[in-house]
């Protein structure tokens, strides 16, 4: 087990320099590189940009009934339990005029009571977007090194660039990362490696033996981050989430954030978990009172309703699977969404896409040439969503299979399966380049590194009917399932 902590100047572990040298793909695995960048006005170029308000759109189009779906909040106010809390809280002369708990005592306990861990392995903060300012100071310098896969939440990359460090992306399905092209990413510098499970902005989960594996390979010193919030949304029994990997890993911190299943983002109140010597250097660096007191209070009381949070995530989870099933059933391939939001791959398609979401009031997330972003809302808004995707004719730009080669592709990858006896990547991206054979259409190069592995895995798991298929995980058994689900739908 790697040390936390100091260490970090090591070089790589023997394993880790073994396998760079063995590894030709190490410079197309880290594309998309941000250059070190020092402290001061350059680094300020890096800024976060948050998703488009429904003020923006209401006044651009003109329209009055505009539903935001752009930043992945939970479409219903607090629960009447906390909204009572924060009432009480701030009013009275004990209430607003106060200051609030320094250390957040009594909110830093509650969430270890809930994640059965001692409250010296909690440490609190303005959301997690807070938490991951306080853990990039703590843990970077200006000549470390930041490893994340892409594409993910642009935040760490953001962040990690204010303290000087070089932040390193190595492009490759999200859905399921691949640890080999993500431990030939590692430098000996390498400090903090970021991975979001599920992940920004596709969805995927990651197994607990993905986390593992890349855990045990990282220089000392470094830290993995898996940043969990969207946990709530989880579904796949066999995502190992919060204490149980930091239980497991002293390199391993967990974020979790109030702002998604909670539905308390406006409160700003976030939190990690983790080895008590990297929780005190992070909570070392927080500004005093830093989190306020209707935030405290508000989490507090959300944690002791865990059930009723838990009920609205499934209602979001129903609804992130119907719409899910009716995108497929128009044709389009969808990947694995584990999240409170659906990844739309409308590849050079996707500004027109957005556009008409815009023009009909629903306000999308853009990822100009790769896709839209949608947050699961209330059904009547989800519905919206669905009409306007059947009105538009994506099938030429999305990115995806499309069509008969939705089936087609998954007939291959368990065909396949059958004879390498595991599906991985590159079954998964043959079964992709397969569909699209069958579609009668050219593979895109992006799409070889951006989604195929992706569409290849959800392939597998939509002909399986089944949420997930971690494929590292069981796989005699999946590959059972597959090649028998496979024969049963060929027999019909
Ligand atoms: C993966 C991921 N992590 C963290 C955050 C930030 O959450 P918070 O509101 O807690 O800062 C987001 C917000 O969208 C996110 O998508």
């Amino acid at each position: 087990m790697p040390r936390v902590g100091e260490a970090r100047r090591e070089p790589p572990c023997r394993e880790q320099q073994g396998n760079r040298q063995r590894n030709p793909v190490r410079s197309l695995a880290v594309p998309g590189e941000v250059q070190g960048r020092k402290p001061g006005p350059g680094a300020m170029s890096l800024v976060y940009r948050a998703g488009r308000s429904a003020a923006e759109i209401q006044q651009q189009y003109g329209i009055s009934d505009v539903v935001k779906l752009s930043s992945n909040e939970l479409p219903w106010g607090p629960l009447p339990s906390v909204r009572d809390a924060i009432l009480r809280a701030v009013t009275g002369d004990d209430g607003a005029n106060r200051y609030p708990d320094l250390r957040a005592t009594e909110l830093r306990a509650t969430i270890a009571a809930y994640h059965g861990v001692d409250p010296g392995r909690v440490a609190v903060g303005a959301g997690s977007g807070g938490i991951l300012a306080q853990l990039v100071r703590s843990e970077l310098r200006g000549d470390s090194a930041v490893l994340v896969p892409g594409p993910t939440f642009d935040l760490y990359r953001i962040m990690s660039t204010w303290t000087g460090a070089s932040v390193h992306v190595a492009d490759m399905p999200a859905t399921v990362p691949d640890v080999d092209t993500l431990v030939a990413g590692l430098r000996p510098e390498t400090r903090l490696v970021f991975l979001a499970s599920p992940n920004n902005p596709t969805g995927g989960a990651l197994g607990a033996d993905r986390v593992a594996r890349i855990a045990s390979r990282v220089p000392e010193g470094c830290i993995v981050v898996v940043d969990e919030a969207y946990a709530d949304f989880v579904t796949a029994c066999h995502i190992d989430q919060g204490a149980a990997l930091i239980d497991r890993y002293d390199n391993v911190v967990v974020l979790r954030t109030f702002s998604k299943a909670h539905g308390l983002a406006g409160l700003r109140i976030g939190y990690l978990l983790g080895h008590p010597a990297i929780v005190d250097r992070v909570g070392a660096l927080s500004t005093p009172f830093h989190i306020g007191t209707v935030g405290q209070v508000a989490a507090i009381e959300s944690v002791r309703h865990a059930a009723q949070v838990r009920e609205r995530a499934e209602r979001v989870v129903a609804e992130r699977e119907r719409m899910a099933a009716t995108i497929r059933a128009m044709g389009l391939g969808l990947g694995w969404s584990q999240a409170n939001f659906l990844w739309l791959p409308a590849g050079s398609g996707a500004a027109r896409l957005a556009q008409a979401l815009e023009q009909r009031g629903l306000v999308p997330r853009l990822f100009d040439g790769k896709g839209v972003r949608v947050t699961v809302a209330r059904a009547a808004d989800n519905d919206r969503v669905l009409a306007v995707l059947g009105e538009l004719d994506l099938r030429d730009t999305w990115t995806l299979p499309v069509g008969d080669g939705v089936v087609a592709a998954a007939r291959t990858a368990a065909e396949l399966e059958s004879v390498s006896g595991v599906v991985d990547g590159a079954v998964a991206r043959d079964a992709y380049r397969a569909a699209l054979a069958l579609a009668g259409r050219v593979p895109d190069p992006q799409i070889d590194t951006w989604g195929a592995e992706q569409a290849g895995h959800a392939l597998v798991a939509e002909l399986l009917d089944v949420v997930s298929v971690d494929l590292l995980e069981g796989r005699e058994k999946i590959a059972a399932q597959v090649i028998a689900t496979a024969r049963a739908k060929d027999g019909q």
